[in-house]
C-alpha cells in the first residue's frame, strides 16, 4: 500500500470518528465519550498530515508547525480546564473565531501562492468564499466574545438604516468576489478582506446578549463552511468532510435553539431583541400586588412534607455553582421517600445543554432529568416546584401575553405545581429583561439569597425535619 493510500485511509478513519462523535454528543450520557472519540480522530489526522507529501515533497517547516502547535496547546489547555461554566459561551466564541480566522488565512495564503507560482492561473470561487466567510466568522466571534465577556455592552447596538447598511455591505462583498474572479486582482482581495471584517462586526452589533449564544452557533456553522472551502482549495477531503459536518450541525443547532426560544432565526438575527428592558426590578406593580417571601427554613419544612418535588434549574444555578448541593438536597428528599425530578428547559442557562452538563458534573442520575413535555406533565401533580436561578424559562408571559417579547417560547409550567419556591437574589429580571408574573402568583414563595447558600440551609432543615 502506498504512503498516500495509507494517509487517505487514516483520514477516512478520522472522518468516521467525527460522525460517531456527533452521535455520542446527541445524549448527555454519551457526550463525554463522543468528545473523546472526536479528539482521538483529530489526533490521528494531525499525525498523518506530518507524513504527507505535498507536490512530491515532504512537509516543510516542521519545527515551525510544531512550535505553533505547542503555543496553541499552552494557551488552550489551561483556558479550557479552568474556564468557569458560566463563561463557556464566550470561550466557544473565541475558539470558533480563531477557527474562522485560520480558514481565512489558509485561503489568503493559497491566493498569494497561486499568484506567485502560476500568475496566469485564475483563483477559484472557494478561495474567495473561504476569505469572506472565515473573516466574517472571525470578526463576528470577536464581537460576540466582547459582548459576553462584558468588554462592551451586551445590549443590541442599533442605528437608523442599519439593516440596509449591512445588506449593502453584503452586496458589495459579492460584487468584489465576482470582480476578483474576472480580474484576478490582489488589491481587490485586500479590500474584500477589510470589508468582510467590517461585515462581521456590523452583523453582530445589533444582536442582544440574550441571543448571542444562538449567533455563536451560526458563526460556528460559518467557520465549518470556511474550513470546507479551504478543503477544496487544498484538495483535502478530510477538511471538506470535517467542515461540512461542522457547518451542517451548526445550522441544525441554530435552528433548534431558535425553536426552543419560540422565535424564528430572522427574528433572532435582525430584531435587536433585548433593546427594551421593561421590568422595574423593584417588586412593586402598578396594580398594587406584591411578592410573598419566606425563609429557607420555611422552604425546607414545606418540601419535607411533599410527596413529589420538581426542581427547575436555570442560569443562576451555574452562577452560584449550586449543582452539588442541589444533588445532595435531591438525595435527602429521596431518603424521605419523596419523588424528585429535574425539569430541563432546552435553553435554560446560556448555551445548549448547560444544565445537563452542570448536573452531570454533580452526578445527578440521567433518569431524574426530564425534558420539557415530560416535566410539564409531572408538574401537574407536583406538590412543590423548586425554581433555582431560572426566570425566563418559567415565565407564564410566554403563553399568556401576546405582547411579550418571549411570547410563544415553550416554558416549564412551574405554575402548575401546588406550591412554587423561587430562589433568586433580587427582583431583577432574567436575561430577556422582562417582568415575571409567576413571582406575583399567590402560590409562589420567594427565598432571596445566593442559590448555594439558600439550598444549603434548606438541606439542613430537610435533614433535621
Ligand atoms: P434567566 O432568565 O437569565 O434567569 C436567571 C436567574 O438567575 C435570574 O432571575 C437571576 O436573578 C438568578 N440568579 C443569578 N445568579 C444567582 C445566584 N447566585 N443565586 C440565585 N439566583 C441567581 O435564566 P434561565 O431561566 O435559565 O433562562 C435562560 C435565558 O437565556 C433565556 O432568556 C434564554 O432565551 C436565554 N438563552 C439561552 C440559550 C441557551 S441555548 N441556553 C441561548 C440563547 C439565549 P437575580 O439576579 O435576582 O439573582
Amino acid at each position: 500500500m502506498s504512503r498516500e493510500t495509507l494517509i487517505d485511509l487514516l483520514y477516512l478513519f478520522s472522518a468516521t470518528t467525527f460522525i460517531l462523535a456527533l452521535k455520542g454528543l446527541g445524549s448527555p450520557k454519551h457526550a463525554r465519550k463522543g468528545n473523546g472519540i472526536a479528539a482521538f480522530g483529530m489526533l490521528v489526522a494531525t499525525v498523518a498530515t506530518f507524513f504527507k507529501y505535498v507536490d512530491g515533497h515532504a512537509l516543510h517547516h516542521v519545527w515551525l508547525i510544531l512550535l505553533a502547535m505547542f503555543i496553541g496547546v499552552i494557551i488552550a489547555v489551561p483556558t479550557a480546564r479552568f474556564v468557569k461554566m458560566t463563561a463557556m459561551p464566550q470561550l466557544v466564541a473565541i475558539f470558533n473565531g480563531v477557527g474562522g480566522g485560520a480558514a481565512s488565512l489558509v485561503s489568503i495564503t493559497e491566493f498569494v501562492h497561486i499568484k506567485a507560482t502560476h500568475p496566469a492561473t485564475y483563483v477559484t470561487l472557494e478561495v474567495l468564499l473561504g476569505v469572506l466567510i472565515g473573516t466574517v466568522s472571525f470578526a463576528g466571534s470577536a464581537i460576540a466574545f466582547a459582548k459576553l465577556q462584558e468588554l462592551m455592552t451586551g445590549r443590541p447596538v442599533t442605528y437608523p438604516g442599519q439593516q440596509f447598511f449591512n445588506a449593502v455591505l453584503g452586496l458589495i462583498a459579492l460584487a468584489l468576489i465576482i470582480t476578483i474572479l474576472v480580474t484576478n486582482s490582489t488589491a481587490l482581495l485586500w479590500i474584500l478582506l477589510a470589508l468582510a471584517f467590517v461585515l462581521g462586526i456590523a452583523f453582530v452589533l445589533p444582536i442582544g446578549g440574550a441571543d448571542v449564544p444562538v449567533l455563536i452557533s451560526l458563526l460556528n456553522a460559518f467557520t465549518g463552511l470556511a474550513v470546507a472551502a479551504s478543503g477544496f482549495t487544498l484538495g483535502s477531503n478530510l477538511l471538506i468532510v470535517a467542515g461540512t459536518l461542522v457547518g451542517a450541525s451548526g445550522i441544525l443547532l441554530t435552528r433548534m435553539m431558535s425553536k426552543a426560544m419560540g422565535r424564528s432565526l430572522s427574528n433572532v438575527l435582525f430584531s435587536a431583541f433585548g433593546s427594551n428592558i421593561t421590568a422595574t426590578g423593584d417588586g412593586n406593580r402598578e396594580d398594587g400586588r406584591t411578592v410573598r417571601s419566606g425563609s429557607p427554613e420555611d422552604a425546607g419544612v414545606l418540601m419535607s412534607y411533599a410527596s413529589r418535588v420538581v426542581i427547575i434549574p436555570g442560569y443562576g444555578l451555574a452562577v452560584a455553582q449550586a449543582q452539588h448541593v442541589v444533588r445532595e438536597l435531591a438525595e435527602a428528599l429521596e431518603a424521605k421517600g419523596i419523588e424528585v425530578f429535574f425539569a430541563i428547559h432546552p435553553v435554560a442557562g446560556r448555551m445548549p445543554g448547560h444544565m445537563n452538563v452542570l448536573l452531570a458534573e454533580a452526578n445527578v442520575p440521567y433518569e431524574q432529568l426530564l425534558e420539557l413535555d415530560e416535566a410539564n406533565s409531572e408538574l401537574q401533580t407536583a406538590d412543590v416546584a423548586l425554581v433555582v436561578g431560572a426566570n425566563d424559562t418559567v415565565n407564564p408571559a410566554a403563553k399568556d401575553d401576546k405582547d411579550s417579547p418571549i411570547y410563544g417560547m415553550p416554558i416549564i409550567r412551574a405554575d402548575l405545581a401546588e406550591n412554587v419556591l423561587f430562589l433568586k437574589r433580587s427582583m431583577r429580571p432574567g436575561f430577556a429583561g422582562i417582568e415575571n408574573e409567576l413571582l406575583y402568583n399567590p402560590k409562589t414563595m420567594l427565598i432571596f439569597g445566593d442559590a448555594k447558600d439558600t439550598l444549603t440551609k434548606i438541606l439542613a432543615t430537610v435533614k433535621g425535619a
